[in-house]
């Protein structure tokens, strides 16, 4: 059956809107840099919100509000993947969750792995935490993006006692495959080291996409490791707060129920709500929908480049809405976005922000109306010719 892509709101419409990306710059920017994206709610969401401010259903969360049950059916329809309801436990997002874990896991001091390029706030929940990051790149062959596994190996046999992975991983979009996943996990637990998997992006792979979940890759990974996810990046529900961390060891379980009471009740009521929603299978005709939008918008921009800034290197992401672009050739420097921000109001994410690795890269998001993107490439081309 052919799925239709789904339709992003009108530019009138999300004007209104009072998010991030729509309150950050004046309207005559086109907001392509946080990940948020511009569809209209899943309606299973909607019907559910709109329920409970009708009731006035806004008080705390329960313990058990029924995320977990969604998500492990979530992730047996899409991932194929048993996750066991009573080893899940909700915070109010997925940064919190990874400070937390890394809190309850290591020592003021210890040093956290980090594979940049990755997402700047990386550095900063490490530091929260009490931690040190510990930069080891992600290895670039010009094809693929890979971890570098040797070099993760040599800073935990160093002492590094946690590796923080990002998969799918952001800024790249590009997945970890599970052999890549099994063998970290196998370093992890030779040197007695932790990995918490942020998997925020997860629900965006499809089915066949070839996400393997990092606690799916093998008992060591079992052992070692936590995931963190989150249905908002897929349904775009950050503001709402929910996140779940998830574990698959008893000893790991172990470390989820021992976290501060507290942890669990910051889980946002609306958040728990909207992530059942989104969770069922009832949202799932709206994801494919999704899906194919942003497969769409991910191969539009490779041929928007191609045409209008055939100096860009651009290597379509394997699943979600973000895309890193290298424009190192057009020579505006370390950070191409503050220039192309003032020149040609579009804002794209700062590249350095995601570490060396990216300077003279932007990341753009391409969770939008094809005409938007359209658009933003068009104003950055003209400042390119001018
Ligand atoms: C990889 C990654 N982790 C975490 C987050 C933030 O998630 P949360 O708002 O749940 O902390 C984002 C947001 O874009 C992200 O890309």
């Amino acid at each position: 059956m052919t799925v239709v892509p789904l339709e992003a709101l009108p530019l009138e419409t999300l004007r209104r809107r009072s998010s991030s990306k729509w309150r950050t710059y004046p309207d005559d920017v086109l907001p392509l840099f946080v990940a948020e994206t511009d569809f209209p709610l899943a309606e299973p969401i909607r019907t559910r919100l709109a329920d409970a401010v009708e009731i006035g259903d806004t008080g705390y969360t329960p313990a058990d509000p029924g995320i977990r049950d969604a998500y492990v059916g979530f992730a047996a329809r899409r991932f194929g993947w048993t996750v066991d309801p009573r080893r899940i436990v909700t915070t109010a997002d997925v940064m919190m969750g990874v400070v937390e874990l890394l809190r309850a896991t290591t020592s003021p001091g210890d040093r956290v792995v980090i594979t940049p390029p990755v997402y700047p706030p990386f550095w900063i929940c490490i530091e929260e935490a009490g931690g040190v990051a510990e930069e080891v790149p992600l290895l670039d062959d010009g094809q693929t993006w890979r971890l570098d596994l040797s070099g993760i190996e040599a800073a935990l046999a160093d002492g590094a006692r946690a590796v923080l992975l990002c998969n799918p991983h952001n800024p790249t979009g590009s997945l970890h495959d599970r052999e890549a996943l099994a063998a970290l996990a196998e370093i992890a637990d030779r040197y007695g080291a932790i990995v918490i998997s942020d998997e925020i992006h997860a629900p965006l792979a499809a089915p066949d996409a070839g996400f393997t979940p990092f606690l799916a890759a093998g008992p060591a990974a079992e052992r070692v490791g936590f995931a963190v996810t989150s249905a908002s990046k897929a349904f775009n529900l950050a503001g709402l707060k929910c996140a779940l961390m998830i574990a698959a060891s008893a000893e790991r379980a172990a470390d989820l129920t021992g976290l501060p009471r507290e942890v669990a009740w910051r889980t946002g009521l609306f958040g728990a709500l909207a992530g059942i929603a989104a969770f069922s299978p009832e949202s799932d005709g709206w994801l494919d929908a999704l899906l194919v939008r942003l497969e769409q918008n991910r191969r539009l921009l490779g041929e928007l480049l191609a045409e209008h800034l055939p100096r860009a290197v651009y290597r379509a992401p394997d699943v979600g809405f973000l895309a890193w672009v290298d424009l190192s050739a057009y020579g505006w420097g370390t950070d191409p976005a503050a220039a192309i921000l003032r020149e040609c109001r579009v804002a794209f994410h700062h590249g350095p922000e995601f570490g060396t690795a990216g300077a003279g890269h932007v990341r753009i998001n391409v969770g939008c109306a094809p005409e938007v993107l359209t658009d933003a490439v068009r104003r950055v081309a003209a400042f390119a010719a001018s």
